[in-house]
């Protein structure tokens, strides 16, 4: 059994910031965020768009695009780390939106590296408890978590949604074919460099981070994932046809490929528009390179993402 993806879709909110706008306000330039990141504007939520508000909305769009019917759900996976309430979960406030009366519904949370754990989630579960179709979800609201006065990072983050139907079939020739996890919480280690200091009782927060830090394992661990990915189902970089990284940064994904020889040319990025949507950049950047014509059915992808935690982890799939 292959879990195959049947449908994609993507919600961005209206409102779109440019760095000149930003400029207006901080101390800082269209030049400066453009020449370090690859960032030229991004969608930011009005303050009653929440994070289950975009979910809802691409969840409605992939279930019409794949025509599958709200009843015909068995689960919903949503992958977030901005969740609009501790409990209940987003998955659950979609589950009621839709009406998707037979699904269970749950949150993953694995930061930037989410809609992977959340994909390898879904895989397993799909083949252990023989579901038929899952929805999975990666949607986040990371302006809401960000210090708009601190430069180093609110310039860095947009908001987004991404949704898929997961269906399983017999056909072995398209779908998931492998995932890999890893996570490391050292904290002090890992936690110091990125993380959200909201404690249990000051629940807002804001994204703290060491830049440089953050870049340095970016590249050393995404590389190892995809290594690790290719190596482990006997497979090279010339079996991939597209890879989709999380984006975060143009200049990361650059670095990555000139230290570790990984081929620029075969990397969807999408960081100019979108910016760092968390878990939901993978498939806004799916999306919309389907739409544009460059990533077609029959092409296999590697999606790798690293995030907070630290978490990183990779996927190859066939569409
Ligand atoms: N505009 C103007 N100046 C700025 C800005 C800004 N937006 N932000 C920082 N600066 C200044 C700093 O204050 C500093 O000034 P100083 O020398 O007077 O102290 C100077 O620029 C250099 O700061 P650095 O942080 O060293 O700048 P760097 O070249 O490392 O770039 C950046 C910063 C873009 C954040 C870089 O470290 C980076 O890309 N890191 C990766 C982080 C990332 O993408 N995180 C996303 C979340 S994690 C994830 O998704 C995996």
């Amino acid at each position: 059994m292959k879990a195959k993806i049947i449908g994609i879709s993507s919600y961005l909110p209206s409102r779109v910031v440019t760095n000149d706008e930003l400029s207006k306000t901080l101390d800082t330039s269209h030049e400066w965020i453009y020449s370090r990141t690859g960032i030229a504007s991004r969608h930011v939520s009005a303050y009653d768009e929440l994070t289950s508000t975009l979910a809802i909305e691409a969840a409605k769009q992939v279930l019409e695009q794949s025509e599958v019917r709200p009843g015909e759900i068995d689960a919903i996976i949503v992958s977030t780390t901005t969740g609009d309430t501790r409990f209940p979960s987003c998955a659950c406030k979609v589950q009621g939106a839709i009406g998707a009366s037979k699904a269970f519904a749950f949150d993953v949370n694995a930061a930037c590296a989410g809609f992977i754990y959340a994909l390898a989630v879904a895989d397993s579960m799909m083949k252990s408890m023989k579901l038929k179709n899952v929805l999975l979800i990666a949607s986040e609201t990371l302006t809401k978590f960000v210090d708009w006065t601190d430069r180093s990072t609110c310039v860095l983050f947009g908001d987004g949604a991404g949704a898929l139907v997961l269906q399983s079939s017999d056909d072995e020739t398209s779908g998931i074919i492998a995932t890999k996890l890893y996570s490391n919480g050292d904290e002090e280690k890992y936690n110091s460099i990125l993380s959200h200091n909201g404690a249990q009782n000051d629940y807002r927060g804001y994204i703290t981070m060491a830049g440089r830090s953050v870049f340095k394992y970016a590249i050393e661990y995404m590389a190892m994932s995809m290594h690790d990915i290719l190596n482990e189902n006997n497979m090279t970089m010339n079996d991939i046809d597209w890879v989709i990284p999380h984006q975060a940064n143009r200049r990361i994904l650059e670095s990555l490929c000139k230290m570790k020889e990984f081929p620029l040319e075969k990397f969807v990025i999408t960081t100019e528009n979108h910016a760092n949507t968390s878990s939901a950049s993978i498939p806004l950047a799916m999306r919309d390179a389907m739409y544009r014509g460059i990533v077609k059915k029959g092409d296999t992808l590697l999606f790798s993402a690293l995030g907070a935690g630290l978490v990183w982890g990779s996927a190859i799939i066939r569409l």
